[in-house]
């Protein structure tokens, strides 16, 4: 009808104009940056406030929080359900900024960071999924904790908040995720144990007091999130259809283990639907499992804006108070952006929502700003206060981002006498790909400004002579200058490719079709070999895997490296391993598959299962047993490491109570809860796995011990599954022990059809690598 298309119109002029008037407001509010912090209850500056009990420092966090509560309006309260917080002024709040972002490494992807003439960068590690190749727990809690130093030291001077969604902890089920490289990968212990580590490091005081924070975390996106835009399906509008099986060991673990053993300040629900409701207006995903069974101490956020989104894109709701009021009922307590702050009293008017409900929500938004000292006056006077810019990019920093690129780095393939390349030996080398002189690319998504770069280029060149063609005019590489390429791959001593992907291929918003390289590089790779007359090494710098199973068998191609997203530090790190200065040791945190694999399975589909029926094949090492060009865990280096067993049991027997039913009659599982899981007597519900580890190569290297077990066929259980990893360093001819505990209930139970933890019976297989010791189980 013509005149709704003309109020269309209308409607679509005044909001050109709203942003226009925001864009030179953020244009002043930039230039006015300030360059102290926000925080309340300033009582120096006025003395008045120091009469209100929620200043009181002396008081508990509930007490001063139901004070605050308690002297706000209705209209106050609303302002605290949107992370735009414009603050109350009568009683000395400011206005706050939730969203900040510091998934690896502060960045100015949220509107409450930004970096200024004060502090220009901060220091940028390797894309999380480098990182977790690391499998080392100790690299993930110090890369949060110089985060969360940097982090406090920008909040000092005004230029971020405290509030940080990151990590990303969602499973990389699919290889086309465009976020997959945000997460660590595919298996749920490794995510488990990144969560928690990487969240420590973030929030954890010097002084160890769990009511305070140092920054808040927030792990994200609850739950079955990894499907950005592939195709038709939008994460917007997907509804992942999600068995209880697949939610209780594969989408869920994560998050949990964030929560129960990280302790996180905060959980983001995502976009999606999960079997056909919002997640952040699901009463049971939210209230039900993450307050009431995991028992979070902090605050629910939407992602940015979900409540918008499952009414104006889901139809999820008749009305946008509803959409308010029911995900305020489901739990949610902060809302990314300012539909609820638009809509919220609209939904208390019609009797949707009551203010008790708003009261619960904002507290909890309150005690997560009272932990992190927002409530406590002048932050310079407070632990972190003298936390400033000259903490930002230290040269310590810097090193910790060079060393968890080189910790990541993964080999795939090594042919004898390839790598590492002897400085000595080679007067030139050719270094060649549409990324050999990459900067922003090596940061990935969710990054901010670097301390610096050092490129592929400038860091093999501080050892060698480099000589540089880039081959192609970007990754897409549609037209590549093959005859300059592999001419100067025929001049060098050998050549150094460095191919791959960047944001144009992958990221949010933007999942990918297939598995190829992109574009023409496949022949650009395998032309530019063919002329080389030395050793040719080809590097993937990507989140996702890719189909390399052409360089894989191309004789001329002697050596494959993948480096995620390197971070700042990205070319002195590919040039430490390239050169023998750092012994590769990262393991693939996620399956390579062929090209094949993502003709059979359409991205949206959720199972982790097989369905021989349908011809679908499972997903990630634990379901899927087809080929693929790289396994899960696989990774080389430059040193050789044996294992031998030297202590586990071969017969757990578990002491059933007089009346259980499986005495009298024959059972394939036992719930992995119960009297038979709380005596734990060692040697009956927990054992102890030793294996000696030895470095028989000839230089110093780590190594990630890794243990899995096989269960029996019950219940679709997985066809192997990491039950623990230990990462050691050993030199030369050293040798150590590594002990797992294994909790028999915890660590070798399954999940059954409906989503409860069973303790299978019968023959279960530990490996580690080609090691294999059988164990039975039995009642
Ligand atoms: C407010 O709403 C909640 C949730 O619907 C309900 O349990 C509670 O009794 C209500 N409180 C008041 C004071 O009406
Ligand atoms: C490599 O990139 C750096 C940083 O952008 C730039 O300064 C330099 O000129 C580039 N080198 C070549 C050979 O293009
Ligand atoms: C793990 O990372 C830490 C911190 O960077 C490092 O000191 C340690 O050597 C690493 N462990 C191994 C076994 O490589």
């Amino acid at each position: 009808m013509a005149s709704s298309s003309l109020t269309g119109r209308n409607r679509a002029l005044f909001s050109v104009s709203t942003l226009l008037l925001c864009f030179l407001l953020c244009i002043s509010e930039q230039s006015n940056a300030q360059s102290s912090p926000v925080f309340a209850c300033d009582v120096t500056g006025n003395p008045s406030l120091a009469g209100f009990r929620f200043c009181n420092t002396g008081l508990n966090i509930k007490a001063r929080v139901t004070d605050l509560v308690g002297r706000l309006t209705l209209e106050e309260k609303i302002v605290f359900l949107g992370s735009k917080a414009i603050g109350v002024s009568r009683l000395g709040i400011p206005a706050y900024n939730w969203w900040s972002e510091a998934l690896h490494g502060v960045s100015d992807l949220g509107s409450g960071t930004s970096f200024s003439g004060q502090v220009p960068g901060a220091t940028s590690f390797p894309q999380v999924i480098l990182t977790a190749a690391s499998y080392n727990v100790s690299l993930f809690q110090a890369i949060g904790k110089v985060v969360s130093t940097e982090a406090r030291a920008m909040y000092n001077v005004g230029s971020a908040g405290l509030t940080f969604w990151s990590p990303n902890v969602n499973i990389f089920r699919d290889p086309r995720w465009g976020r997959g490289q945000e997460t660590p990968g595919e298996d749920p212990e490794l995510s488990s144990k990144y969560a928690v580590a990487y969240v420590r490091g973030l929030q954890e005081t010097d002084g160890g007091d769990p009511n305070r924070l140092k920054v808040a975390a927030c792990c994200k996106h609850y739950t079955a999130y990894d499907v950005d835009n592939w195709k038709d399906v939008h994460r917007f509008t997907f509804n992942a259809v999600v068995n209880q099986q697949d939610m209780a060991d594969t989408f869920q673990p994560p998050f949990k283990s964030c929560v129960v053993d990280g302790n996180v300040a905060s959980v983001m629900c995502s976009y999606n639907q999960v079997n056909g409701k919002p997640t952040c207006a699901d009463p049971d995903l939210l209230s039900g499992v993450i307050r009431g069974q995991w028992k979070l101490n902090g605050y629910i956020v939407s992602d940015c804006d979900s409540v918008d989104v499952l009414y104006t894109n889901q139809h999820y709701v008749k009305t946008k108070g509803e959409a308010v009021a029911k995900s305020i009922l489901a739990g949610l307590d902060l809302n990314c952006d300012h539909f609820t702050g638009e809509h919220a009293m609209e939904a208390v008017k019609a009797g949707l929502v009551n203010e008790t409900a708003i009261d619960k929500a904002i507290s909890n938004n309150f005690a997560t700003l009272m932990r992190l000292g927002f409530f406590d006056g002048d932050p310079k006077k407070q632990p972190y206060g003298g936390l400033g810019p000259k903490d930002v990019c230290t040269a310590d920093n810097q090193e910790l981002a060079r060393d968890a690129a080189r910790q990541g780095i993964v080999m795939l393939k090594n042919s004898a006498g390839s790598l590492p390349l002897s400085p000595s030996a080679i007067k030139t080398l050719a270094v060649i790909g549409p990324n050999a002189n990459a900067t922003l690319t090596m940061l990935g998504n969710y990054h901010g400004k670097p301390c610096k770069y050092t490129t592929p280029l400038q860091g093999l060149a501080e050892t060698v002579s480099s000589t540089y063609q880039p081959g192609c005019s970007n990754v897409a590489c549609p037209e590549p200058d093959i005859g300059s390429a592999a001419a100067l791959a025929a001049s060098a001593d050998a050549v150094v490719l460095v191919m791959g992907a960047d944001q144009s291929i992958e990221q949010e918003d933007l999942d990918r079709l297939d598995l190829y390289l992109p574009g023409k590089q496949q022949e650009l790779v395998t032309q530019v070999a063919k002329a080389a007359k030395g050793p040719v090494v080809l590097v993937i710098m990507s989140g996702g895997g890719f189909d390399i199973t052409f360089a894989k068998n191309d004789e001329k191609i002697t050596s494959i490296m993948w480096v995620g997203y390197p971070g700042q530090a990205g070319g002195l790190a590919i040039a430490d391993v390239i050169f023998g200065r750092h012994n590769p040791s990262g393991n693939l945190p996620m399956t390579w598959y062929p090209q094949s694999y993502v003709e059979k399975v359409p991205m949206s589909n959720m199972n982790m299962r097989p369905d021989k029926s349908k011809g679908y094949p499972g997903r990630t090492y634990r379901f899927y047993a087809g080929e693929t060009v790289y396994a899960f865990a696989d990774g080389l280096t430059y040193t050789k490491f044996d294992h031998q067993l030297i202590k586990a049991p071969r017969l757990v027997s578990l002491s059933l109570d007089d009346n259980h039913p499986c005495r009298s009659s024959e059972c394939q599982s036992l719930d992995a809860i119960g009297p038979h899981c709380e005596n734990a007597v060692e040697g009956v519900s927990d054992f102890e796995v030793h294996l000696k580890v030895k470095n028989v190569g000839d230089r110093e290297g780590s190594h990630t011990v890794f243990l899995f077990f096989t269960p029996p066929q019950v219940h679709g259980s997985p066809i192997k599954h990491l039950l623990g990893f230990e990462k050691v360093r050993l030199g030369k001819s050293e040798e150590t022990v590594v002990r797992f505990n294994v909790d028999v209930c915890k660590d070798l139970s399954v999940v059954d059809e409906i989503g409860k933890r069973k303790i299978a019976l019968g023959h279960h297989l530990l490996h580690v690598g080609s090691l294999k010791h059988s164990l039975n189980i039995s009642v």
